[in-house]
């Protein structure tokens, strides 16, 4: 297959590779970590409920959105969001409101990255037998607090080069490397062994857990998966089952726009949508909720419900390796498969910032690879420098994997529902697709899909915006982290506007069906 269109633009070799390219963008350490985290903390199989109302109402629909919209732009020579929102709505602030989705992606890496070499660091330390720390819980927390420098800010760099920035450093090569070497020839073929391999190690550890023959199997099963229903009254239940949703499928992030922007026009966009996202519940349910806190209950008992995500994969888990026949390869495994499903993550996130540096400002692929490596190292390095109760992390992890996903989706969805039209997009989703799609799912969009973004928005707003408002307005960390967000928002806000003159000067959106 050919792996150029016309306009000399890149595309996906196979239709499992765009398919597994899309998973593996969605399977991360939210299916393992965070979901597990998240249900035991609301509700256990309450949480369920809200989590398959968001799948159908939001996250699937808008999925379908994200594809239709990006093969749609990318058919029509465009790759990065502000270029297909152009093409979508011809309103020049399209293309702004696209920094967005070029913001999103970026400042997720910057912290992302760093706990993907976290994960490496353990499967290395288990490889060598130093993380077998025997049955001391308190020497696992020390052990972390010590690996990311949680006591300190700077404690990485006072020892004069800690083991971590050297995985960190090994952690982001690899990601540019894969960058560079393109949607084809990096990504997917990357992907396509990558996703497998994460299903076997998957599969091992989960053998193991399942097979320890302890009645806190059972428990912890029970703790995962028996509902107390006095949660689905919540409204904080709610946020989080969303909020899940959109981060777990990667949906609301701008990549699926991305990704889908290399496919042809006939190219089946329906079927490969709904696979991704089944892929990815596969994981997440089958397998991250099956392994992580049934095996943290083991060890903790009840009180394994509490533990937060960093809490449950760094803390309980290495805990339970320690008791368990064979603890250490099983350690090994469980971290190299986590490190596995984050880069094919990373790499999601660096795509749509290097497709736009490449067609925005006619940058060839190692100028664009070297900007965007200065832009994402100085996130990185301040994620790693602020290190003092991981503030840095937490900062731009609320206000960019939490927040503005929300505002992106709304965005998307109007911009989908109200400005392309539905009747456009029932119509260009079926082009080349193997399945019919509902009707009601594009009312779904236009009507409730935007209304339910904005009540959970809104809740959001009321139930956590005050809290950290009042930790910005404190200074300090916080308050430096939201200022470098906004900064590169703004730098990438001027990049669009330079972009948006080099296309009007091309006539890119001149005679465009
Ligand atoms: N979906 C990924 C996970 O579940 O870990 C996280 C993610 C991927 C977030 C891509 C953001 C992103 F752009």
């Amino acid at each position: 297959m050919a792996s150029q269109d016309h306009h000399g633009k890149e595309q996906w070799a196979s239709r499992i590779g765009v398919i597994l390219a899309v998973a593996g963008s969605a399977v991360g350490l939210g299916n393992f970590l965070r979901f597990p985290g998240q249900a035991a903390q609301n509700g256990g199989g309450a949480f369920m409920l809200p989590y398959f109302i968001s799948l159908l109402v939001l996250g699937i629909p808008l999925c379908w959105a994200e594809w239709t919209m990006g093969r749609y732009g990318g058919t029509r020579g465009f790759n990065s969001a502000p270029g297909v929102f152009q093409i979508l709505w011809r309103n020049p602030i399209s293309k702004y409101l696209a920094a967005v989705a070029l913001l999103i992606p970026l400042v997720i890496y910057m912290y992302y990255v760093v706990i993907e070499a976290w994960c490496l660091g353990y499967a290395f330390n288990y490889l060598t037998g130093k993380l077998m720390l025997g049955e001391d819980s308190a020497a696992y927390g020390a052990f972390f607090d010590k690996f990311v420098g949680i006591e300190k800010d700077g404690a990485l760099f006072a020892t004069g080069g800690s083991q971590l920035l050297l995985l960190l450093l090994v952690t982001f090569a690899l990601n540019f490397v894969l960058i560079y070497r393109g949607v084809t020839k990096g990504i997917e073929s990357f992907c396509k062994v990558a996703m497998p391999l994460m299903v076997v190690c998957a599969l091992c550890v989960l053998a193991r857990v399942l097979t320890l023959g302890t009645d806190k199997v059972v428990e912890g099963l029970g703790a995962m998966w028996n509902p107390d229903p006095e949660y689905l009254w919540r409204w904080e239940t709610w946020l989080a089952a969303s909020g899940q949703i959109f981060f777990s499928l990667s949906v609301g992030f701008g990549i699926v726009i991305n990704y889908a922007s290399y496919l042809r026009k006939s190219d089946d966009v329906a079927l490969s949508g709904l696979t991704s996202s089944s892929m990815n519940e596969f994981f997440e349910v089958c397998l991250g909720g099956l392994i992580t806190l049934p095996a943290a209950f083991i060890f903790l008992g009840a009180s394994a419900k509490s533990q937060g995500t960093f809490g449950l994969g760094f803390n309980a888990l290495p805990n339970v390796f320690a008791v368990m026949p064979g603890g250490q390869f099983f350690g090994f495994l469980w971290f190299f498969m986590l490190f596995i499903a984050a880069i094919t993550s990373s790499l999601s996130m660096l795509q749509p910032v290097i497709a736009f540096f490449e067609e925005g400002l006619g940058l060839k692929r190692h100028a664009s690879a070297t900007l965007l490596g200065l832009i994402s190292a100085l996130g990185c390095g301040f994620v790693v420098y602020f290190s003092q109760g991981m503030l840095a992390l937490d900062t731009f992890d609320f206000w960019i994997g939490t927040m503005l996903i929300f505002i992106l989706a709304m965005i998307q969805a109007v911009i989908y529902g109200w400005m392309f039209g539905i009747e456009r997009g029932h119509q260009e989703l079926h082009l080349g697709a193997h399945i019919r799609v509902p009707w009601f799912v594009q009312l779904m969009l236009k009507y409730v899909t935007p209304v339910y973004l904005l009540a959970v928005f809104i809740g959001f707003c009321f139930t956590k915006g005050p809290d950290y408002v009042r930790v910005i307005s404190g200074g300090g960390v916080p308050l430096y982290s939201v200022l470098f967000i906004g900064t590169i928002l703004v730098f990438l806000l001027l990049l669009i506007r330079i972009a948006g003159q080099r296309w009007q000067a091309e006539g890119r959106f001149d005679n465009i069906d």
